[in-house]
Formats: C-alpha cells, structure tokens, sequence
C-alpha cells in the first residue's frame, strides 16, 4: 500500500477542527512535517475568516490557511479525513455528520472511546448522541490495536493519561493476569493536558510553584483504562487512578504499582524467579517492532525530559524489594503520544504510510533545528 501511494505521489487532503487548541496546533505543527498530506480546511470559533499566521504567527510562510467558522459543505469539499480537536460532547455533533457522508475522522476527545454508553453518561455527565458511531470507533492506541487502526475509518483517540497507563500495563496484564491483585496509578501531568479552552482547569495562579492532586479516584479517565486493560487481561481489571498537576507545560509520568496475589517470584508456573530483568525482557519482547516504545535497562527509569517533544513512550520497571509488587515507571509527551502524534501514527496506519511518517523525533539533526527555528519564529 505505502509503496502504491508513493509511486502515485499520493497527497492526502486533511481538515483540523478545532485548530486553535493545544491539540490542534500540535497537529498544525506534525502535520507540515508529513511528505504525503496537505492541510487543506480549518476550523476555530472567529468572528471572520482569519489567516492560520495571524492565530499562530509561527505558522507564517508554512501554512497560507484561512480558518473559519465549521462549515459543512465547505468540509466535505476540502478534505477526505478529518482530525476533531474539539471537547468532548462537541466532537458527536461533529463527527456523524463528516462520517455520513463517507469522511474518515480521527477523534481526539473523549466521546467515542467509552464503548459502554451508559458509562460514558455515567462519567462525562452528558447523554451520548452518537451511540451508532460509538459502535464502529476504533480505540487508537497503535501498539494495541495496530490491525484494527489499518482497516478503520473512524477512530477514538485515547486519552493521554490513559494513553500512557494502558501502554505501561499492556504486557503485564495481558501476560499475567491471573496474578494481579491490584493496580495504584500515580500520575503527574503538564498543564497543558487540560486544554487551552478548559473551563473546570486550574488557573495559573493555582499551577505557578506549585504540585497538587485533583479528581483524587475520580478521574474520567479512569474507566477507560480499566476498559482497555480488561480486553487486554480477558477479565475484569480495577484500577485506583490519581492524577496530579506539575507547573511545567508538557509531559505525563506515571508510577504504578501492581500489587501481586503471589510472590512475583512464582508468577506464572510457581518455578521461574521474575526479576526486574525478566519482566524488562517481557516488555521488550512485546513491544518488539514498535517504534515509539522503548524499554529502560534495569535499574534505569524514565523522565519527563526524554519524552518532551518526541512521540516516544518510555517504560522502566522493577521487581520491588517486597516481593509481591511490580513497579512501572513510565513518561509520554501529552500532547504527541498522548494525542496529536497518537492521531497522526493512528492517520499512517489508517493510509498505510509509514508509521513514524511526521512524527518527532526527526532523523537528522538539520530537521531537528529546522522545526526548532519554525518552533521558536526564528529564522537563520
Ligand atoms: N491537551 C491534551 O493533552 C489532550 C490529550 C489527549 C486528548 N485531548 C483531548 O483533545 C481535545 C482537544 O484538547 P485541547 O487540549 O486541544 O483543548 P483546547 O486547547 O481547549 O482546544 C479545544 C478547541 O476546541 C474549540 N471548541 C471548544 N468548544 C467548541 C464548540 N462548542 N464548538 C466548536 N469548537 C469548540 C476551541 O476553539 P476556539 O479556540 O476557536 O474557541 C478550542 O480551541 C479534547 O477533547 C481533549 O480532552 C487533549
């Protein structure tokens, strides 16, 4: 298919809704990266039709865009997929409407990644609207669900917090789940997961030199992973789930323990000894042939500042000293692998490009200075 494409010179033509976001302008941004797409519609709320350059001045000379008001006819005329950077409740307004008319939409809020409706109701306050797309949504998690992604239309971007806990708990539950007595996640976010637009955030006064728990076990991200582990385990899996807030903008890292029924020494058949290096290895052999996941050495554990900016998902573990627990320690940007950079590998999939197609960290240090110079308006 990718080499089809390419000897066709094949450009696809994509739309952004909901382009003035966090999300959507790190779509704006991976998206010029990308050799086989042309953005061709978007969309902000604006009281005229304004140049992409005058809402983000780093995109003048890159993108010669108007972003107006959604229009429907003006949609179906400029693009064949569709990213929604939009809140949830908004994107179910949105998405039939593209997908009725045969447009393939990658979504990035949450209203299509809860397959039990009612839990959706339940978590998000909000009747679903929706409930025959909710059917066909794919759950966009690449390494997960690579297959699926290749055949679909639609897709429900995860959320970046569940993101990064279902990755880190995949092999583990999917492996042993037979032994797993309990899950506690730990998270620390940026706060730029929150959104640009988020009405029930912090302010700044409340993020500045400070470090805060909020939705302590009730976070609406919660069902989701236990929905996504669950598939993954073939039984019903539970998580205790409490985010917090950092004063930096990017970033998600978690610490989570899984507490065992058995000593980790006799999981599985009772006679093999898990150490940290034999769960590392487990790891590393599921995640073989993934891109953006990578596996620390033991003894090695990741931090925020070696996902910033990059599509990558790192993963440290270890076999804690009481032998009835595992500790995961694992980091994703928020906004790449947690949501724009998801989207656009979940985009290669779905059109058979090359998975890392667009996507950071780029191959040479003079791509890498380039977006840096576009980042930062710069021009040497
Ligand atoms: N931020 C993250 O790390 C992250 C990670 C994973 C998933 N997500 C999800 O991705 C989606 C976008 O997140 P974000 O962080 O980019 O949020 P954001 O910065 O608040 O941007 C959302 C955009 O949606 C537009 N919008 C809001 N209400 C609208 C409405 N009623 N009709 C049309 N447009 C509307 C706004 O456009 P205007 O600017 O024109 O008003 C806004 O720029 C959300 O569902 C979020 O949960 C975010």
């Amino acid at each position: 298919m990718l080499l089809t494409r390419k000897a066709e010179n094949f450009m696809l033509r994509v739309g952004i809704i909901g382009a003035r976001g966090y999300t959507g302008e790190e779509l704006l941004n991976l998206l010029l990266q990308h050799s086989q797409v042309k953005i061709n519609y978007l969309t902000a709320r604006v009281d005229r039709p304004v140049k992409i350059s005058e809402l983000f001045p780093q995109f003048k000379n890159r993108l010669d865009l108007v972003c107006d008001n959604f229009n429907l006819s003006h949609a179906l005329e400029s693009a064949d997929l569709f990213f929604l950077a939009l809140p949830h409740t908004t994107s179910m307004d949105v998405a039939p409407l593209l997908r009725k008319r045969g447009k393939k939409v990658i979504d990035l809020s949450a209203d299509y990644r809860l397959k039990d409706f009612k839990l959706y109701e339940a978590w998000y306050k909000a009747k679903h609207k929706d409930r025959k797309n909710l059917k066909k949504a794919v759950y966009g998690l690449a390494e997960i669900h690579k297959a699926d992604i290749r055949e679909a239309d639609f897709i429900a971007n995860p959320g970046c917090y569940s993101a990064l806990a279902i990755l880190s708990l995949a092999p583990l539950v999917k492996v042993r789940p037979a032994q797993i007595k309990s899950i506690i996640i730990d998270a620390k976010s940026g706060y730029s997961g929150a959104g640009r637009k988020s009405t029930d955030g912090p302010s700044w006064g409340e993020i500045k030199d400070n470090f805060k728990a909020y939705k302590v076990d009730s976070h609406q991200h919660t069902p989701e992973i236990e929905q996504e582990l669950s598939k993954l385990a073939k039984k019903k899996i539970k998580v205790t789930f409490v985010p917090h807030l950092l004063p930096i903008e990017r970033g998600i890292l978690e610490t989570i323990y899984v507490r065992l029924s058995v000593p980790s020494a006799s999981l599985g058949t009772g006679k093999c000894q898990v150490s940290s290096v034999k769960l590392i290895n487990m790891y590393k052999d599921f995640y073989k042939n993934q891109p953006f996941i990578r596996i620390k050495n033991e003894g090695e554990f990741p931090s925020l500042s070696d996902v910033q900016h990059s599509n990558f998902c790192d993963i440290g573990i270890k076999a804690g000293k009481d032998k009835k627990l595992i500790i995961i320690i694992s980091a994703i940007d928020n906004l790449l692998k947690g949501a724009s950079g998801e989207a656009v590998q979940n985009m290669n999939l779905m059109y058979g490009f090359r998975e890392s197609e667009g996507l950071p960290p780029f191959e040479t240090t003079g791509q890498r200075e380039k977006i840096k110079r576009f980042r930062t308006g710069f021009t040497i």
